[in-house]
């Protein structure tokens, strides 16, 4: 129990659940992922708004979105509002009608996967890295795991999903990190995933698998910040917003 109770924070920290609360506290889930934007300004220093202009955009359930924009122009900060980490802003941005500022953290962290450089690994199993104190059937874990890409590689493990990964052991790739995230979404009926140059650290072949790994889930909503959009996938997103 102690020992569970200490990851809390680190739980919060990569919006997962907490491992103690997660089947009482459970946090509504928004059937539809449709986001609105009008007017959407915010600003780190008084009198110094982050984006060139306010942004308006629609957002639909199940599309699939990047955010495109030079460094320093806020997509970074786009994505923490979405995720409801910056609350300060103004204007309006609402899923399904509810506005995000107001939105408690446990309907955000039920709904909404955020990933960012790295996904993180707990030194344990493969079935602890992806359960996170939570259980989930055999057969859950590797339909989340089939779409996810990963079932190939946990079947070449030596023990499967009980063999360790992480440090010391067998460790994931980067794009085997990502996917995992993906996975963990998945088993927990997450719908919006945000990703912020989640795959800037891969070769260029391997970030492009790991975007279409996510691309190709048709029930999920999907919002990329990447500073290269590859050409590649360009035709597969629905919309590109520009900040
Ligand atoms: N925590 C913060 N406090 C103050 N200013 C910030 C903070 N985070 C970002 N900024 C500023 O807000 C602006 C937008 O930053 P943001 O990180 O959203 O840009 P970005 O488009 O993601 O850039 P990059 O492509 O380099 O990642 C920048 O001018 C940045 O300096
Ligand atoms: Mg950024």
């Amino acid at each position: 129990m102690t020992e569970l109770q200490a990851l809390n924070p680190i739980f919060s920290k990569y919006q997962l659940d907490e491992p103690l609360n997660s089947h009482t506290q459970g946090g509504s889930k928004i059937a539809d992922i449709n986001i609105t934007a009008k007017n959407l300004q915010i600003a780190y220093h008084p009198g110094k708004p982050v984006f060139k202009k306010p942004l308006n955009f629609t957002i639909h359930d199940g599309q699939k979105i990047a955010v495109d924009g030079e460094s320093g122009s806020g997509k970074s900060t786009l994505l923490k509002i979405l995720a409801g980490r910056l609350t300060d802003y103004t204007g309006d941005l609402q899923i399904d009608q509810t506005e995000i500022k107001n939105m408690d953290n446990s309907t955000l962290r039920s709904n909404i996967v955020y990933i960012d450089q790295t996904a993180y690994l707990f030194n344990a199993t493969m079935r602890y890295n992806l359960e996170l104190g939570q259980h989930f059937t055999d057969e859950e874990i590797k339909s989340a795991l089939e779409k996810a890409d990963l079932w190939e590689f946990v079947s070449t493990l030596p023990q499967k999903l009980d063999t360790p990964v992480g440090e010391g052991s067998a460790s994931l790739s980067g794009g085997q990190k990502q996917r995992l995230a993906l996975a963990r979404g998945l088993l927990r009926n997450r719908k919006l995933f945000l990703l912020d140059e989640s795959t800037s650290s891969l070769d260029k072949a391997g970030a492009i698998k790991v975007e279409n790994d996510f691309l190709n889930q048709p029930k999920i909503t999907v919002v990329f910040v990447s500073h290269r959009l590859h050409k590649e996938n360009k035709d597969k997103f629905d919309q590109i917003i520009t900040v």
